[in-house]
């Protein structure tokens, strides 16, 4: 069983008014290995996104809140604070543009602009494939080599227009 890793940018699947007897039997097991349901509740929202296709509507939180027995607010807020789960759908691909100061200087509105132009989408929005999503972000660590971004898991640093491209075009 894997829950590190959310499915992204399939389909939002509706109609779901819980978790699916699939989802409760790998939440139980999750269960089994944490002190107290709260402790548990990171994983759980992993399963809850998998299940929402990638993101987590607010039928999907209300159903983790339920079954973990917390109250939503807390749900919300652990949902609001990581950027590891979303509220709105993802690309498959998920890009985060670092435009703090360095990478600001260095050219990151250029790369956002390529970013907009080469998908055709806007800035928290889903190309139409569901390849790809791209967000500005904060500094990300690496502002000896801006401007930056992240797809997926991986920096890509010293960006340019052109190596944008390049980089969209190996995304499946
Ligand atoms: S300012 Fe861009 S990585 Fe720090």
């Amino acid at each position: 069983m894997s829950v590190s890793e959310p499915a992204t940018g399939a389909a939002p699947v509706s109609g779901h008014a819980g978790l699916p007897p699939e989802a409760k039997a790998e939440l139980d097991e999750i269960r089994r290995r944490y002190p107290t349901n709260e402790a548990a509740l990171l994983p759980a929202l992993h399963i809850a996104q998998k299940v929402w296709g990638g993101w987590l509507p607010d039928e999907a939180i209300q159903a983790v809140a339920r079954e973990l027995d917390l109250a939503p607010a807390k749900v919300y807020g652990v949902v609001t604070f990581y950027d590891l789960y979303h509220q709105k759908p993802v690309g498959r691909h998920r890009i985060r543009v670092c435009t703090n100061l360095s990478c600001q200087l260095r050219g990151s509105e250029e790369i956002m602009e390529t970013l907009h132009q080469e998908l055709g989408v806007g800035e928290d929005e889903v190309t139409p494939d569901g390849r790809v999503s791209y967000v500005h972000f904060e500094c990300l660590g690496s502002c000896d080599t801006a401007p930056m971004m992240m797809v997926d898991e991986t920096y890509q640093e010293n960006l340019t227009p052109d190596r944008v491209r390049q980089i969209l075009k190996g995304l499946k």
